[in-house]
């Protein structure tokens, strides 16, 4: 029997990071001693105090059967409290916050909400593929915002076309941002708030990395600057925060319009977050700010390094004021790709080709800070000695 693929997924690029981890196997299995720096995957553990706190939740029956579709109160008031307490931003539980299996997966299915065929999503590009990826599966168009050096990687939103804002139902941000490591201003949110009510835009900003900085410069919340929760949400995930990528939990807040009709296909499709991982979070969401001082100061430390080591070797870098991401550019006679294989190969050293989050990402590779400082020290040694 032949079964063949529905077209909207035969046209889809293999997702970048599945073809990431074949690579990594595949060099595995010829025995390279790879230093993997590709994926925002932390390899730090999840602090001790979650850990001990899902090993009691989980002896609990109760959490065994279903769990609601919204996320249970008591996990929705402690995204508000923290939220409350980071932000200074008011919440309503009930209605403007709604947990998710991850981020990732939030931001995946929105699209299904609210675009119908046809409709322009603008993304940014470079930018997390599945801000696309969920806009075509709704059988919308993506429109992309080119993300470059000369407007500081944040979109130019004055050089969208008139009849592109028009059409567009949905925006995605993301800041501070994968892959370039920049973070938003105040006035730039502003300016996207503006143009979302000019053109009943609905504004989703991914805030994944909003925990990850340096120097005690924490970075804004979208939803801080004033008429942002009339306009949109923001995605959030305990993924990087926490070091907790494995357990599948994140939560989306803001809009309580925007937030319902996610939430109406949720309950279509997914039966909600296991509850013992919600328990867990609540615990994770009252975290000691010295123990995620101290996950920033082990990123700060393998930064240092990473800057000083890439810059010792003439690649061009700039130093990121908060995510765990560099966006270096590749050395001139190299594309993004070929680059990536010539660090893979010649120094078992494994990051993201920049053009796998959009074209203009070409001429460019990402490293991610999720190795120990003595790999990061030997992996700029390597590609010392590669070039
Ligand atoms: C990345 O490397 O960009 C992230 O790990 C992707 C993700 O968070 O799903």
């Amino acid at each position: 029997m032949k079964f063949e693929l529905a077209e909207r997924v035969k046209s889809l690029p293999p997702y970048l990071f599945a073809r990431i981890d074949e690579m990594k196997a595949e060099a595995l299995k010829r025995g390279k001693d790879l230093i993997d720096i590709s994926i925002g995957d932390p390899d730090i553990p999840t602090p001790v105090h979650i850990v001990e706190a899902m090993k009691k939740a989980v002896e609990k029956p109760e959490h065994h059967r279903y769990p609601s579709y919204e996320g249970m109160l008591a996990y929705r008031e402690a995204v508000a409290g923290w939220y409350k307490r980071r932000f200074g931003v008011e919440l309503d539980p009930q209605t403007e916050v709604l947990s998710l299996i991850g981020s990732k997966e939030g931001i995946g299915h929105i699209s299904l909400a609210f675009v119908n065929p046809g409709d322009l999503v603008l993304c940014p590009s470079p930018g997390y593929p599945v801000y696309s990826i969920g806009t075509l599966f709704a059988d919308g168009e993506p429109y992309y915002m080119p993300l470059t050096e000369e407007s500081n990687f944040l979109p130019d939103l004055k050089a969208i076309p008139e009849s592109v804002l028009q059409r567009a139902k949905m925006m995605f941000l993301n800041y501070p941002n994968n892959p370039t490591a920049q973070v938003a201003t105040e006035e730039f949110f502003r300016e996207v708030i503006e143009v979302a009510h000019k053109y009943n835009i609905i504004v989703c900003h991914d805030a994944a990395y909003s925990e990850i900085y340096y120097e005690g410069r924490k970075p804004i919340s979208f939803m801080q600057i004033e008429g942002a929760k009339e306009v949109g949400v923001e995605f959030h995930s305990l993924s990087k925060t926490y070091n907790m990528t494995g357990w599948r939990i994140g939560f989306v807040v803001g809009n309580r319009e925007v937030i319902k009709g996610l939430g109406k296909i949720k309950t279509n499709l997914d039966s909600g977050v296991f509850q013992a991982i919600q328990e867990a979070s609540v615990v994770a969401l009252n975290t000691e700010e010295s123990i995620l001082d101290e996950i920033r100061s082990t990123y700060q430390q393998r930064r240092d390094i990473l800057y000083e080591g890439l810059k010792s070797i003439g690649l061009e870098v700039f130093k990121p004021e908060a995510t765990f991401y560099f966006w270096v550019k590749v050395p001139k006679g190299y594309t993004s790709e070929e680059f990536t294989i010539h660090l893979l190969e010649k120094a078992g050293v494994l990051g993201t080709p920049g053009n796998g989050f959009g074209t203009p990402g070409e001429g460019y590779i990402r490293f991610a800070l999720t190795a120990p400082v003595e790999r990061i020290e030997e992996a700029v040694q390597r590609i010392r000695e590669s070039l």
